[in-house]
């Protein structure tokens, strides 16, 4: 009888573990790796459907004129956007209303004091102007990652004034000095800010600070089997691990869609996407760094998180649960004015040829900027590449019948 009680119990303890999963068969299996090497990507296609329908390009306006005279030679205060014509400049105002704005607020007003539109008071119109070199700066300085796909304002803020997904230095859960002692910031599955990106694990729920703000080593596993003096701790590792989980998270996938879970650290096993995404993680930590933190005293209060600072970038703000921002659509196509800064415009009677060069070869191709010249930088020496590697998953999205 007892073992029966105990076997039951065991068994609805089983049961409850599999309903948390939360994920119930079937699931798509995508092989992406060469046979044997386990590199495959588990995919719910109900998820998907979701996931495809939130993620969707929005708010794209007709393109505007070029020609005519610049806005900066009819307005008084124009800064960024200083390359732009009238009617370019005019198409950035509406669009950035649309994306930006608040829902009951869908107006010029939200940014501009509307007795005087060169005036700088509002905080939404200072922190615009930098957002407008931000979004400039990805997608000209940061193709490493962006490529030529690019973002605009809509592939944070989807329609908002706060994007979805952004974080604050998270407090923990208040019991830091309860009685069992420090948590050491990890083993909560609630914190301050909630449930985090960590889930229900016992990793520490704040890996941004250290990797997406500061630059602490990501990098942990010893290069030899047997020690060696690398001198890493498990603390450190379990940091990396919790960063992982997050990228995974924000992408959707598994974690072999960058590593061969056989030698996460080698970089000639693993895929090209794992070195685009090292340069995601410079992307994100150069952001936050060059423009969320400088404007804290811009913000109000009531924008900031419990320990006064402002709300900051991960890899999820941009991709929203999907491998590439709108599964690879590009929106910054349609938006030339946000690409960089446009050569000046070339008088079309003197040049009849080839006045049509399109806005992306404006764009500085030479020395981006922003690169970091870190010696550590990964070589693009994955050998995944000659097969394709997982670009193979955007099979699963044209329907293409995944199953091993
Ligand atoms: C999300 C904030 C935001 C919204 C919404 C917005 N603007 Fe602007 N606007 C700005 C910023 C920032 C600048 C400065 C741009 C620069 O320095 O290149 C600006 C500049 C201007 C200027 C130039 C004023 C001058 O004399 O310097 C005009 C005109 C203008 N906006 C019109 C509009 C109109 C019309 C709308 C509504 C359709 C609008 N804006 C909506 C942020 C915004
Ligand atoms: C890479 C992501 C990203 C992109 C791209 C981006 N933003 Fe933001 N934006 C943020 C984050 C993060 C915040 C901080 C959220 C907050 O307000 O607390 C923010 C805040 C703002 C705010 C303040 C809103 C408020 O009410 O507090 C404005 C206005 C804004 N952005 C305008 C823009 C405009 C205009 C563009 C495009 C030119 C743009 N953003 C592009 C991430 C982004
Ligand atoms: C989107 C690509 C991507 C995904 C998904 C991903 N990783 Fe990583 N991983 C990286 C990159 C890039 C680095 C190196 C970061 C750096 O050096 O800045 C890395 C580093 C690591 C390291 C450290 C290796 C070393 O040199 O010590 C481990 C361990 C690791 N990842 C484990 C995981 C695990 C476990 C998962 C799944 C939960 C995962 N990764 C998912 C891209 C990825
Ligand atoms: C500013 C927005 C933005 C942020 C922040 C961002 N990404 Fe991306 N990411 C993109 C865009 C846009 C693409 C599509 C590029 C392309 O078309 O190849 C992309 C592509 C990728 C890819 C290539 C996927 C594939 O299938 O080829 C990986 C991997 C990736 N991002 C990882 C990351 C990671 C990890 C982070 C956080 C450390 C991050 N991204 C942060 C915008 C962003």
């Amino acid at each position: 009888m007892k073992t029966q009680i105990r076997l039951i119990g065991a068994l609805s303890i089983a049961l409850g573990l599999l309903v948390g999963c939360g994920e119930r068969p079937p699931i798509d299996v995508q092989q992406i790796g060469y046979r044997g090497t386990g590199m495959e990507q588990n995919v719910n296609p109900r998820l998907r459907e979701q996931l495809k329908a939130v993620n969707q390009v929005g708010g794209i306006q007709p393109p505007a004129d070029a020609s005519g005279p610049l806005a900066k030679d009819i307005y008084q205060n124009v800064q960024v956007l200083s390359d732009l014509s009238v009617g370019e400049f005019t198409r950035v105002m509406l669009s950035m209303t649309e994306w930006v704005a608040p829902e009951d607020q869908k107006n010029c007003t939200y940014c501009h004091n509307g007795e005087n539109y060169a005036d700088e008071s509002k905080y939404q119109y200072k922190v615009a102007r930098s957002m407008l070199k931000m979004t400039r700066d990805i997608n000209t300085n940061w193709k490493s990652h962006v490529k030529q796909t690019g973002v605009t304002c809509h592939t944070c803020h989807r329609g908002g004034p706060v994007p979805q997904y952004v974080w604050y230095a998270d407090p923990g859960s208040g019991r830091e000095n309860a009685f069992v002692g420090t948590r050491a910031g990890q083993n909560s599955a609630v914190t301050g800010l909630g449930i985090t990106t960590i889930g229900h694990s016992s990793l520490p729920y704040d890996p941004y600070s250290p990797f997406l703000l500061g630059d602490l080593n990501i990098r942990v596993e010893g290069p030899t089997a047997l020690p060696t003096g690398n001198r890493r701790s498990i603390k450190q590792a379990e940091w990396t691990y919790s960063l992982m989980v997050h990228m995974s998270n924000s992408l959707g996938v598994n974690c072999t869609y960058c590593h061969n879970t056989r030698a996460w650290a080698d970089w000639a096993q693993s895929t090209p996407q794992r070195t685009v995404a090292w340069h995601g993680i410079r992307m994100a930590r150069g952001l936050n760094n060059q423009y969320l933190v400088p404007l804290t005293d811009v913000f109000p209060t009531n924008r900031k998180g419990p320990l006064g600072d402002v709300a900051k970038i991960n890899c999820q703000t941009c991709h929203q649960g999907v491998y590439k921002p709108y599964f690879g659509e590009s929106m910054a196509k349609a938006y030339p004015e946000l690409q960089g800064v446009k050569a000046a415009p070339v008088d079309p009677n003197a040049a009849p040829a080839e006045t049509a060069a399109p806005a992306e070869a404006t764009a500085p191709a030479a020395a981006p900027a922003a690169t970091p010249a870190v010696a550590d930088k990964p070589k693009d020496s994955s050998k995944m590449a000659q097969r394709g590697g997982p670009t193979a998953i955007a099979a699963l999205d044209a329907g293409t019948p995944g199953r091993l």
